[in-house]
């Protein structure tokens, strides 16, 4: 099995969050208990991925490294590159070319939440896929807002469009995506889409015409949340609120699964609570010691 690197995608303006996030990236604001950007970062631990770059806008680099260093204590590696232009989702890779090397690459959204069961084994299986690319899709409402897959009569994909006017299927393409290394040559020949960005769905639709995309359905087990409204943050934000108070269990807690994971010792996890037992957080952790793994 090739090894996989992770991206977490997290600049951007974030002008639809305006005036929230003005001095502050989106990806830094609060869902319920803890940034958004814990999130994302514990989708791809729980996947498996321990080389990790966040790409950022020029200005809050300070902020996420302060925030997450070089990712020690969670026994992984994290990274920082600048985007000094949101030019869109498909730059991610010609930033993270010299990061991704040879690997194979996974790309988060940084306003991605996604929760469920089921989600270790679909994000599992997927990482060890050597080659093409796997993305999820997940029936939404409003498909017109996002990247929609469109199916024939035999549930194959034929066709993946960017924000379509008048969509035709109900399933948007979410914001995880499982790429073989060809992806930096192919993100090489996107061009400017007439809304001026890098779009993934060409990227997405490259692999389509050769053959090796695969589109997994997510099912209703799974929650897909993204936080690019105000509406939206609320909404995750109570959704977090809720799923954790009732189970007592944290989602977007990227120590609590490093630890499950074996990445960070006990100790580290003591190590790592203390500072953090006013907020209820680190009492959280130090429970956890008290079950078994
Ligand atoms: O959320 C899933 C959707 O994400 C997909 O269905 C669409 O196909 C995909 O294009 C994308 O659509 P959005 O309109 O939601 O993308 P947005 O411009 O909001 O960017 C998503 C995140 O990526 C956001 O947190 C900001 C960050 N970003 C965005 C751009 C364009 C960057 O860091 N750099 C960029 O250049």
């Amino acid at each position: 099995m090739k090894e996989r690197k992770g991206i977490i995608l997290a600049g951007g303006k974030g002008t639809r969050l305006y005036p929230l996030t003005k001095v502050v990236s989106k990806q830094l604001m609060p869902v319920y208990d803890k940034p958004m950007i814990f999130y994302p970062l514990t989708t791809l631990i729980q996947a498996g991925i321990k080389d990790i770059l966040i790409i950022i806008n020029p200005f809050d680099q300070d902020l996420f490294e302060r925030l997450l260093g070089d990712g020690n204590h969670l026994g992984i590696k994290i990274t920082y590159k600048v985007q000094q232009k949101a030019d869109g989702l498909a730059q991610a890779f010609l930033i993270g070319k010299e990061f991704i090397g040879s690997s194979n690459v996974a790309l988060i959204l940084g306003d991605n939440l996604f929760h469920g069961e089921t989600l270790e084994t679909h994000f599992t299986k997927s990482q060890k896929k050597d080659n093409g690319a796997t993305v999820f899709a997940y029936p939404v409402k409003n498909p017109e807002r996002y990247g929609v897959a469109n199916f024939d009569n035999n549930g194959n994909v034929v066709s993946i469009e960017e924000k379509p006017k008048s969509p035709k299927s109900k399933f948007a393409i979410t914001g995880i995506y499982f790429f073989d290394n060809s992806v930096v040559e192919k993100a090489e020949k996107v061009k400017p889409s007439d809304r001026g960005e890098l779009e993934i769905t060409d990227l997405i639709m490259m692999y389509l015409e050769e053959k090796t995309l695969h589109v997994e359905k997510f099912g209703s087990g799974i929650a897909w949340l993204d936080t690019g409204s105000h509406e939206s943050l609320l909404a995750a934000s109570s959704y977090v609120k809720i799923v954790e108070e009732r189970q007592g269990l944290k989602l977007g807690c990227p120590e609590e699964i490093s630890w499950r994971k074996g990445l960070i010792s006990d100790e580290q996890l003591i190590e790592i609570s203390k500072p953090l037992l006013k907020s209820g957080y680190g009492n959280y952790l130090m429970e956890k010691l008290n079950l078994t793994k």
